[in-house]
């Protein structure tokens, strides 16, 4: 049973990258099914740091091959930026190395123009997107006026759809919501070109991810953003447009629903979230410049993507159960624990107070306005003043840290099997 999965269990910037890049030292196939460069994956090899937005984290591997699934929206010009950065690093994605689904959509820059638009229209009820065109690619595609990948292969068609829809969203754009009108037939022009350069990558992906599971490969999926960021299950409105939970893999895969050895989630030792949207642990002041950091070190809590400070607060146990039964979580990969050293108490959110009742598990689907008006209730635990960077045992862990990671497992009932301490590729305690 060779598919693992790997899902963020919060709302994004878990260290999902650093996981599947550790992973897929053993995996054949690396593979995005959902959203497109909203995403920044940060996967760091010794001296050299990679911010990924669109090319799978497990490709930094060379033997690995990298899919880009049907579930995606893609953004060529951050894909062809992303393989110059590459190689610069020696990193080649050839054609042979990375497949594109034929059924991925494009995100063109009237889709960002659109994107900035419409959530700067919303005034104060702002979701706060990355502004990279996620929504609007979504919302053509589902009302089946999208472009996608598989139309550049048929060039006269692709030019006619690319022209009908620049045309389109200029239209909307200036006409309701008052923005200088664009240079149609220039972004036509630069808009082919660039799609030009990604054709030799194009393919039907289905059967080639079934030819690999048939021959015993081992696939390895990538999601992004984070379960409570699922259009369906997420906090929504306050949420991105596709599916980020691990039921995306299929459909955004182009698969039928096949065996799966594992579902991995992914959880800060704290919770953090980018943009608007409830948040019933979040902290400020003091507290949260010390978990948030104060931008010195590359893993401090800024976006990887558009660089906002994230929003921070306690581990929400309530939450993750959440995560593990939307997404069926078989373990947890818990990341950033050595953050929490200097702490002498930890409060972790182990239920909700809301009208009167408590409970320990979400009885509404992520649904906003409901979670805005949830108190948190803490249980305390001691903290540590170790530094855990140098940790690779679990017995190198100090007592607090270990009870900390006790209590995450005990509350959910799900093994804590890797944690890692710094961002660097090897510093882990994987407890088998
Ligand atoms: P992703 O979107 O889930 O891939 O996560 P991001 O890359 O956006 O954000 C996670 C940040 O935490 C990155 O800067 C990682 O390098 C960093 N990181 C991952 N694991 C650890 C860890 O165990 N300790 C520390 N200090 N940083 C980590
Ligand atoms: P990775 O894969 C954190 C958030 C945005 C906004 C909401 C909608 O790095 O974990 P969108 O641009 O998708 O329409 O924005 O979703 N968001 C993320 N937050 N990590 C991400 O990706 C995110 N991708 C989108 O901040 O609140
Ligand atoms: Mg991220």
């Amino acid at each position: 049973m060779p598919i693992d999965i790997v899902v963020g269990a919060h709302w994004g910037d878990e260290g999902k990258g650093r996981v599947v890049d550790l992973l897929s030292e053993n995996s054949d196939l690396v593979a995005r099914f959902n959203g497109g460069d909203n995403a920044g994956h940060t996967v760091t090899v010794g001296e050299k740091i990679f911010k990924l937005h669109v090319v799978p984290s497990g490709m930094i591997h060379p033997h690995t091959i990298g899919v880009l699934g049907s579930g995606m929206v893609l953004n060529p010009h951050t894909l062809l930026e992303e393989m110059a950065m590459l190689k610069e690093s020696a990193i080649e994605i050839t054609p042979e190395r990375l497949w594109i689904s034929d059924a991925a959509h494009l995100i063109t820059p009237a889709h960002r123009l659109l994107d900035r638009a419409q959530d700067a229209a919303l005034g104060k009820e702002q979701i706060g997107t990355t502004g990279r065109g996620i929504g609007p690619t979504y919302v053509d595609k589902a009302a089946r006026c999208g472009l996608r990948a598989g139309e550049i292969l048929d060039p006269e068609y692709f030019a006619e759809r690319v022209q009908a829809h620049f045309a389109r969203l200029d239209h909307l754009l200036s006409g309701w919501y008052r923005e200088n009108g664009m240079d149609v037939e220039a972004q036509v022009w630069d808009f082919l070109e660039m799609t030009n350069a990604i054709r030799p990558f194009i393919r039907r992906i289905g059967p080639l991810v079934q030819n690999a599971l048939s021959e015993r490969k081992t696939i390895l999926a990538e999601g992004a953003q984070g379960t409570l960021l699922d259009l369906e299950q997420g906090t929504y409105p306050f949420v991105t447009s596709s599916c980020t939970t691990a039921a995306g893999i299929f459909s955004g895969l182009g698969l039928g629903v096949q065996p799966v050895r594992s579902v991995l989630g992914v959880t800060k030792a704290f919770h953090t979230r980018v943009g608007s949207g409830p948040f019933p642990t979040e902290l400020d002041g003091e507290m949260a410049d010390f978990l948030r950091g104060s931008g010195a070190n590359p893993w401090d809590e800024y976006g990887t993507t558009t660089g906002r400070p994230r929003r921070v607060g306690w581990l929400d146990l309530v939450l993750l159960n959440y995560a593990r039964e939307v997404n069926g979580l078989t373990e947890l990969f818990l990341t950033k624990l050595d953050v929490l050293s200097g702490l002498s108490a930890i409060p972790v959110c182990v239920a909700y107070q809301t009208g009167g009742r408590t409970f320990r598990s979400l009885d509404f689907s992520g649904d906003a306005r409901q979670l805005a008006k949830c108190t948190p209730m803490y249980e305390t635990l001691p903290g540590w003043q170790e530094d855990l960077r140098a940790c690779r045992k679990w017995a190198d862990l100090p007592a607090n840290a270990r009870a900390y990671v006790d209590f995450i497992e005990d509350h959910t009932g799900l093994m804590v099997k890797n944690i890692s301490v710094s961002p660097e590729r090897l510093a882990l305690i994987a407890r088998g």
